[in-house]
């Protein structure tokens, strides 16, 4: 599934991004600004975070590499009146080399890995 139509729109005004791992102690939630997935440009089944921390992300993707983002607007219109969310579950994978690692080390040299999730499923919410 791709991310498209009004999910385009959220991912486009939304201002950070929440992303949910699962550990052995339970959920974990770290986040990212949007500006920052749109600064490595955002295709249609393709989410690339840069990565400056996100340690115990990396620890439990290793485990478990199902992620769900979450990101929202006011700025996009909902269906009861301002304000539009989207959810975007896949997997995710911390690379330190290849296309989208050199992306993000370009646009963001502190980073140290790229966070590349595949999108299995896009869902709106409001
Ligand atoms: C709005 C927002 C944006 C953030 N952006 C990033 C980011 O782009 N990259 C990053 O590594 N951490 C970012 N952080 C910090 C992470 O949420 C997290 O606290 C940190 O990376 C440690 O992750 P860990 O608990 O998985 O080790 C951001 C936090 C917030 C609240």
């Amino acid at each position: 599934m791709n991310i498209e139509g009004i999910a385009t729109e959220v991912v486009e005004k939304t201002e950070w991004v929440a992303i949910a791992t699962s550990g052995p102690e339970g959920p974990h939630v770290v986040g990212t600004w949007g500006d920052y997935i749109r600064a490595i440009g955002i295709s249609a089944d393709r989410v690339v975070i840069p990565v400056g921390h996100m340690h115990k992300t990396e620890a439990n993707l290793k485990r478990d590499n199902r992620v769900e983002l979450l990101c929202g607007s006011r700025l996009v219109q909902g269906t009861h009146g301002p304000g539009k969310g989207c959810s975007i579950t896949g997997t995710a994978q911390v690379l330190t080399e290849g296309e989208e690692y050199e992306a993000v080390r370009s646009r963001f040299p502190w980073a140290r890995a790229a966070l590349v999730v595949r999108v299995d499923k896009v869902e709106t919410q409001l």
